[in-house]
């Protein structure tokens, strides 16, 4: 099912891709921009720039921009709770060990995984939105959040859920909500990602990433139990960017 959603996307990516054809094409960066009629479409192609950036050492990911992980303002959702979230969403030690080995599996197809949610979002003109402002995408935002999200695939698989995880966790809120939106990479874009993406979010960024989960050779139990892994991760994280979009007292 999930596989099939996964190849789902892909193709209607690369529909979008062949629909839109471009009247123009302009190469910025190494990405390739696609704009079509009055509308500003990016399309995929984030490409072999970031190769040299993850799937590599844990020196590159330290120096990645923006990436301040260890160095945020404490989590206003305590340790406490955050275990009973883990106990609500049914995350368990086994779960801890199997998102490990999907790290390990996922950590040299980080490109791929990304070049496929950024082909969804880029082929989607209400999601690419949030990259930039009047139809126009800011690539350099793109490019820079792009290298924090392929560090955070793998923070999500082999970091512990301690204090600073948590933490960091809230600082990814901030940054999707008006509170820290575009400060980061001082970004000319809209200014809050609304409260619904995040949440509809959850099912592209799992459903995807089985196809991935699968190439290692890994039996299918095995797969299927990174993937169950996966998806309570990005469940449990979400609702945690979500605590300041939600009223005082009601997260
Ligand atoms: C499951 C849901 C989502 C995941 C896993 C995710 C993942 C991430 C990650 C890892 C970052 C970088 C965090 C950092 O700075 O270290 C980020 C930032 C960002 N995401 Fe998301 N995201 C999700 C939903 C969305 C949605 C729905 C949009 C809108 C299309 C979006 C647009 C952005 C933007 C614009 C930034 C940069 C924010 C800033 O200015 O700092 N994200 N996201």
């Amino acid at each position: 099912m999930a596989d099939a959603i996964a190849a789902q996307i892909h193709r209607d990516t690369k529909a979008m891709a062949r629909a839109k054809i471009p009247s123009s094409t302009l190469k910025v960066d190494s990405q390739i921009f696609f704009t079509h009629n009055h509308c500003s479409l990016v399309l995929l192609g984030i490409l072999t720039i970031f190769e040299p950036s993850f799937n590599k050492t844990s020196k590159t990911m330290e120096k990645i921009k923006g990436y301040t992980y260890g160095q945020v303002v404490q989590s206003p959702v305590s340790l406490a709770e955050l275990d009973l979230l883990k106990k609500t969403v049914l995350f368990s030690s086994d779960d801890e060990k199997h998102l490990q080995l999907a790290g390990e599996v996922l950590k040299d197809q980080t490109n791929e995984v990304l070049d496929l949610w950024y082909g969804f979002v880029g082929s989607n003109e209400h999601l690419v939105h949030y990259f930039g402002k009047g139809g126009k995408p800011d690539m350099e935002y793109l490019s820079a959040v792009r290298l924090r999200f392929g560090q955070w695939i793998m923070d999500l698989c082999n970091k512990p859920y301690d204090q600073d995880w948590l933490n960091y966790q809230h600082e990814i809120a901030l940054r999707h909500h008006s509170t820290k939106k575009n400060k980061t990479d001082n970004a000319n874009a809209v200014p809050i990602i609304h409260y619904r993406y995040l949440v509809a979010f959850i099912f592209p960024i799992t459903a995807t990433t089985k196809g991935f989960l699968s190439k290692k050779g890994h039996d299918t139990e095995t797969v299927e139990k990174m993937y169950a892994a996966w998806f309570k991760a990005v469940t449990l994280t979400v609702i945690l960017w979500t605590y300041r979009y939600i009223n005082e007292n009601e997260f």
